[in-house]
């Protein structure tokens, strides 16, 4: 396949970017978006060009790093996949490929589709956790947990934080990857001790943050890779009213 290619470029959160463009001849479609990147950042570096500046790590769909918007969505325009999941069959000869970074304040720009997620570290660090001492696994039937909140709280967890939510939301909202992390404690018997001052510093720690909030759009999920229900962000609500 030949593909025109617009990337935006952008040295640092501090410079104003831009697009460029980059023509790409002998695209494979059995080839993942990522191997193309990494074939256009071959070349580059062939040439003596700056590559353009990506973030990935596992490329299994389950860290959460490789983040970019493809023509107009989160991860490219198929859904409940991660970008780094993205095949280039989905894409046909000719096309032009819109690439950009997450949009959204408390995430500056990096570098060109890189950008700074430790807003999500900084809402996790300030009550995403139960302190209790674990000590050795306990019989796992010592505390009997109902399948359907067993099943909750997991389908909760497989969030990897990987900030989607927060580029597709107008608002610019944490509310879905903040009400994930919620639930998956707050569904469970260990995860309730603590629950009130969880929300309470969670919820706080988003808003000092700059993250807007949840006008119901709804854009969240449909763009989410893992899926995560705005059911989430209902049980955000009523964990945070009941902490007060
Ligand atoms: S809720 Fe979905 S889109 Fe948001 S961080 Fe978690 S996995 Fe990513
Ligand atoms: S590189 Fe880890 S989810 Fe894509």
């Amino acid at each position: 396949m030949k593909l025109t290619l617009k990337i935006w470029r952008q040295k640092n959160a501090n410079s104003k970017g831009d697009f460029e463009t980059f023509q790409m001849d002998n695209v494979s479609p059995r080839m993942a978006f990522l191997e193309m990147l990494d074939a256009l950042n071959k070349r580059l570096v062939e040439e003596d060009k700056d590559p353009v500046a990506f973030d990935h790590d596992c490329r299994e769909g389950i860290c959460g790093s490789c983040g970019m918007y493809i023509n107009g969505h989160p991860h490219g325009p198929v859904p409940a996949i991660t970008t780094c999941s993205l095949s280039m069959r989905y894409f046909n000869d000719g096309d032009t490929i819109w690439v950009e970074p997450w949009r959204a304040k408390p995430f500056p720009v990096i570098k060109d589709l890189i950008v700074d997620r430790r807003a999500f570290d900084k809402i996790q660090i300030a009550g995403g956790f139960i302190s209790v001492n674990t000590g050795a696994a306990p019989e796992a039937n010592s505390i009997l947990v109902p399948k359907s909140k067993y099943d909750d709280a997991f389908d909760a967890a497989i969030c990897i934080g990987c900030g989607a939510c927060v580029a597709a939301c107008k608002n610019a909202s944490a509310m879905l990857f903040v009400s994930a992390k919620i639930s998956q404690f707050a569904l469970l018997p260990q995860g309730r001790i603590e629950a009130r001052d969880r929300v309470r510093a969670m919820v706080e720690k988003m808003d000092e943050l700059g993250f807007g909030n949840c006008s119901n759009t709804g854009a969240c999920e449909a763009e989410c890779p893992k899926e995560i229900k705005l059911a989430n962000i209902a049980r955000l609500n009523r964990e945070f009213f009941k902490a007060f």
